[in-house]
């Protein structure tokens, strides 16, 4: 058995679920594990994620490495576009293993086609105009607005700075084997592929080339990343909480849920989690929130967010419930200075390191949150690892997965994003909406920016 390098405490809800709760809740785990391990539930042809870490193929890890090292050396910034799964993955794990500072990265891994905004094309474009560039564009579909308006843009600066030829060995696309747009074009243009396997949606895709390209790029031992994943698939199985990390967070989750704590907010204590904490809020929010159900999440910075939301937290409506995220290692240790004149009455922090203190801060957090009404527990990660956040994706994954079968919805679709694409395609007078855009628009008409 693998050691596992990341911990989940839920001893301060003993006033919010007693153990005979989390013990009924044994039946529903060891039904989610045998729907996931049979492949018989809902999103069956979804579960590639499953045993990726153990099952990708190592001449695919290698032919991103050796891809990754020649866009190393031969580029100062890769732009990465995508957008949702195509882009938070590898955001996360970048922020998490990197410098906080971005210049102090190298070579630099920047994010475009997450938005859709003039003014930040326009700056990234300003920013890489006198530097080494390349492209990755991830879409699985091919076919998604914001990274394609994007990528237009930026394969036309490509395409203008470097030439047709060097551009397109400059451009990397990671998308769907076969299927869509994104193919057909790299096909025609001659770029570099990746493939992103059939069965792997987006919000479960870190582990494929979507997150561990740019991941690679940036410096970031991906193999390490995947034997992280790969040890949390011990001890997140097995049909009972008490042996089961994954499924006993699932079941805290759930008996919450259905106490009327319908939102969990992930309290991250260290700003290198930020982005950790958007990724878990697609794939939990993308694969729970339907069919008129679902746990709402929400991702809190503390010590940031105790001089904005703390109040909130504190004191407000009790329908939330905290999971803290606390780092037990950072990699440097920085410790308060000792001045003989204490004027700022600082004197007796001095020679403690900002870890003591902020391990203090969220002692004290957690029990001011738990006396305040909110159910609170706490994933504890061993050090700023590779290793660490492979365990942590994996079981988030595997949480969120066993987490949906006990809502009983399909964690593995998103009928819902369709709503907002089918409006914005008719409203921009796409060819085959012109009967929704009539009715659109005769309710926009009196809508003023
Ligand atoms: O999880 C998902 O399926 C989505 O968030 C997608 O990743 C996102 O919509 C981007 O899709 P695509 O990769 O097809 O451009």
């Amino acid at each position: 058995m693998s050691k596992a390098k990341i911990s989940y405490n839920d001893k301060l809800l003993s006033g919010f679920i007693n153990k005979d709760e989390l013990e009924n809740y044994n039946q529903s785990i060891a039904s989610a594990e045998k729907m996931l391990s049979g492949r018989s539930g809902p999103g069956n042809d979804f579960l590639g994620w499953l045993d990726l870490p153990r099952t990708i193929s190592p001449s695919v890890v290698d032919s991103i490495a050796s891809k990754a090292s020649e866009i190393k050396e031969k580029a100062d910034i890769l732009i990465c576009v995508g957008i949702g799964g195509s882009y938070l993955g590898a955001r996360a794990a970048i922020e998490f293993l990197s410098s906080s500072f971005e210049d102090m990265r190298k070579p630099r891994v920047v994010f475009a086609g997450h938005s859709i905004n003039s003014d930040y094309i326009a700056d990234l474009l300003d920013m890489v105009k006198d530097r080494s560039v390349a492209v990755n564009m991830i879409s699985k579909s091919g076919t998604t607005t914001e990274p394609g308006v994007a990528f237009r843009v930026i394969r036309q600066f490509m395409e203008k700075r470097y030439g047709k030829k060097e551009a397109a060995s400059r451009i990397i696309a990671t998308t769907d084997p076969a299927k869509g747009a994104l193919r057909k074009l790299a096909r025609e243009e001659g770029y570099t592929t990746f493939e992103i396997p059939s069965d792997v949606g987006g919000r479960f895709s870190v582990l494929t080339p979507v997150g561990l390209f740019p991941i690679a790029v940036s410096g970031i031992d991906i193999r390490n990343l995947l034997t992280g994943a790969s040890e949390s698939m011990d001890f997140c199985s097995g049909d009972n909480y008490e042996n089961n990390l994954s499924a006993h967070y699932a079941a805290v989750r759930n008996i919450l849920f259905r106490k009327g704590f319908t939102t969990e907010v992930m309290a991250a204590f260290q700003p290198q989690l930020h982005f950790v904490s958007e990724w878990w809020k697609q794939l939990a929010g993308e694969s729970e929130g339907k069919c008129g159900t679902g746990i709402f999440p929400a991702a809190l910075d503390y010590t940031t967010d105790l001089h904005s939301l703390g109040q909130w937290m504190q004191e407000g409506i009790r329908n939330v419930f905290e999971t803290f995220v606390l780092l037990k290692k950072t990699n440097r240790t920085v410790e308060v200075p000792k001045f003989d004149d204490d004027s700022d009455e600082l004197n007796y922090l001095a020679s403690r390191s900002f870890e003591e203190i902020n391990l203090n801060a969220y002692k004290g957090t957690l029990l001011a949150h738990v006396d305040g009404g909110v159910p609170s527990a706490t994933i504890s990660l061993e050090d700023r690892s590779e290793k660490t956040l492979g365990q942590l994706f994996y079981f988030f994954e595997k949480a969120i997965a066993i987490s949906g079968y006990m809502l009983r919805v399909n964690p593995f679709d998103q009928p819902g994003v369709e709503a907002y694409k089918k409006n914005m395609f008719a409203l921009l007078g796409k060819g085959g909406f012109e009967k929704l855009r009539e009715q659109l628009l005769s309710r926009t008409g009196s809508m003023q920016l």
